[in-house]
This record gives C-alpha cells, structure tokens and sequence, in this order.
C-alpha cells in the first residue's frame, strides 16, 4: 500500500516507516522536524534499502498535505505528528490544542479532499485517567489528567464523528502505554530534546555520563516494590502493531481504539536493574517525592488488539533495555 506517514521521523515514525518498508510498502514521510532530525531519514534509508520520499513540512499546511495525498497516491494515513510533553501542555496549552487537535483536522480535511479514507491515530493510554479498575480496556471512563491527554481524547472524538457521518472511513486510534527500547541496528531510536521528561531516554542519559543521577519520583507507592509501575513496550512491538492496523483497515470499516501494550506492570526499580544488567554498569539513583499527577500504576489489557489484529507483543524488559543502550551508544546527541 502507499502509506503516509505525519511525523514519521519521530520516535514511534520512524521504527513504523521500518517495518512497514520491511513489509514491501510505499511509505512517504511528512515531519515539521520539531522534535526530530533529518539525519534519522538517512539511518531509515539504511535499514531499508531504499528511498523514502520525504516532506519537511507541517500537517497544518493543507495545500501541501493534499498535493502528498494526491502526488502518490496515498491510501493509508498514519498520524504520529504531535507534541507529547505533559509538562509543558500545561504550560502551553493553546500550542498543543493548536499542534494535536488543529493539526489533525487539517489533516482530515485534506483526506476528505482528496478521497483517503484510511487513518491510524497515535492515541495514549493517557486518555483513561485515574484508574476505575485495571488494567485498563477500551471501555474504562475517558478522563484525562491534563491537556496532552485531552488533546488525545479530542481527536478521538472528532474522528469517531467523521466515522460516523461517513461510513466509508476506516479509522483506528491505537492507545499507546510506554513505548521504549530501539530497533536492533542501532541506527534509530528515541533522540529527545534537551533534558529527557521519560525514564528510559534519562537512563540512558545518566549511564552515558550527561546526567549526574536518576530521580525516583517516589518510593512508598502501594505497589510492589513502592516505585510506580508502568506498561513498557518494545518500540518494534508498537510499530509491529501499526503494520497489523494497517492489515484491518483494508477490510473494516467505521472507529475502533485499540491499545497496544503487553499488559505486564514493569516498576522503575525492574527497569533500573535490567538497564544495569545491559550497560554492565551500576545506575546512580536519588529517591525524590512523589510528582503530583503520576499514577502509583496502570498497564493494558490486551485482548482486543488480539481479537482485532491478530497481534500482541513478544519483546521483554530486557529487549527493551538492551537495544535502547546499543542505540545510546551510538547517538549522536
Ligand atoms: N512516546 C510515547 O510515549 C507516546 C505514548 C503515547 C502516544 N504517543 C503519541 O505518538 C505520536 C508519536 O510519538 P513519538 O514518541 O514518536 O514522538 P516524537 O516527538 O518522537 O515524534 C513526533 C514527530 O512529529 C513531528 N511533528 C510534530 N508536530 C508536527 C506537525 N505539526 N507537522 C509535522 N510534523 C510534526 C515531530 O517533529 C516528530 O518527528 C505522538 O502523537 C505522541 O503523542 C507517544
């Protein structure tokens, strides 16, 4: 299929625009390269083989996205183009509605424009907010936390009301938990900006010697080890994931959300010890206060993307680690 990747130079993008390619698909990437790097298109070109067609642009152009639309004749969109710092969501909001909510309709609009009707969307567990129950099932309550996830939650919203007005579109919203780890080359993997706001990019930071320590953020949780738990999936499982939504939406139609975790809680403590297993090296850790707003634990219950896509994911913890170090290894930030 010729499958349009947004923000297909980013972290999850950019492991999908992999396999995808991998699978013998077209892929073309658009990406504003505000919280990416060309270079990673050169690193892409390596695992693939081969070309890929590349857009430095924004989702929010809608000249532009319908002409790639229209130019090769796409017939799948993958939506990763987005802001995804909680933090600073609360701190700028309006740029993230703008950026996440603004971006997407305008993408919409392009699609309906140009008759593609096929759309995957990069949602969050963050839409489910305080835990009803666990693990989490696309049922629970929607109630986000803060403003990322209410952005999540809006496009949601909005795609299941075009679904709804328009039988003909087939749209998923793939509800990611903890993505980490890198594919097994060494050649991509998650390059963030400045100081990491996720453990596992921080980690790898202190291991290589640019940060002094890792802070716990909280050591008396009522879970097992007191640290908080989390659902981490191996980025080639997530991606994996999409090549499998891709497959569904050739013959389903309407909304569906699915999440794409492993449905096993790993706390910051597992994830510390298989780090230090992996970089043979000891990780100095300073316990600190619980953030406001962290959750003690969530994880995913996995059944429908089973039931749905015939996918689940097969990486473990250690996986995980061992190729986010190859890869810190060899980044060049
Ligand atoms: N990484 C996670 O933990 C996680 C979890 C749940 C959901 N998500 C969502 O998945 C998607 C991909 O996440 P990621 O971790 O790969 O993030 P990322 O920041 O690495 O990738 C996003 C990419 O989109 C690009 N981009 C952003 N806004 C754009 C715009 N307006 N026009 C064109 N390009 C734009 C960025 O330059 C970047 O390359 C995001 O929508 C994110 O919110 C991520």
């Amino acid at each position: 299929m010729n499958i349009l990747l947004t923000g297909g130079l980013g972290f999850i993008g950019s492991h999908t625009a992999a396999v995808l390619a991998g699978e013998g698909h077209e892929v073309v990437i658009i990406d504003n390269l505000c919280n990416s790097q060309r270079q990673t298109l050169g690193s892409l070109e390596m695992i693939a083989g081969k070309k890929f067609p590349f857009y430095e642009g924004d989702v929010r152009d809608l000249t532009l996205v319908k002409s790639i639309l229209q130019d090769h004749q796409i017939e799948c969109v993958i939506h990763f183009a987005g802001l995804k710092s909680v933090a600073e969501s609360g701190v700028d909001p309006l740029k993230y509605f703008d950026n996440n909510v603004g971006g997407s309709i305008t993408l919409m609009e392009a699609m309906q424009a140009a008759n593609v009707k096929k759309l995957i969307f990069s949602s969050s567990a963050t839409v489910y907010g305080i835990p009803q129950y666990l693990p989490y099932d696309e049922e629970h309550p929607l109630s986000p936390m803060n403003v990322y996830g209410r952005t999540k939650l809006q496009v949601e919203e909005i795609l299941q009301d075009l679904s709804r007005s328009d039988p003909d579109w087939s749209i998923v919203c793939l509800r990611y938990f903890n993505p980490i780890g890198a594919h097994e080359s060494g050649l991509i993997g998650e390059l963030p900006q400045g100081i990491p706001n996720n453990l596992m990019p921080y980690i790898c930071q202190v291991v290589s010697g640019k940060l002094p320590h890792l802070n716990v953020f909280g050591d008396d949780y009522d879970t097992k080890d007191g640290t908080g738990e989390r659902d981490y999936i191996h980025v080639m499982d997530l991606a994996e994931g999409h090549a499998a939504a891709l497959a569904f939406t050739r013959d389903h139609k309407g909304w569906e959300a699915i999440n794409l975790g492993t449905g096993i809680p790993y706390s910051v403590y597992d994830l510390i010890n298989a780090f230090e297993k992996s970089a043979k090296q000891a990780i100095p850790k300073m316990v600190k206060e619980r953030r406001s707003g962290d959750l003690p634990i969530y994880f995913a219950k996995v059944e429908k993307a089973k039931n749905l896509l015939n996918w689940e994911a097969k990486r473990d913890l250690q996986l995980m680690c061992d190729s986010s170090w190859k890869y810190q290894q060899g980044a060049k930030r």
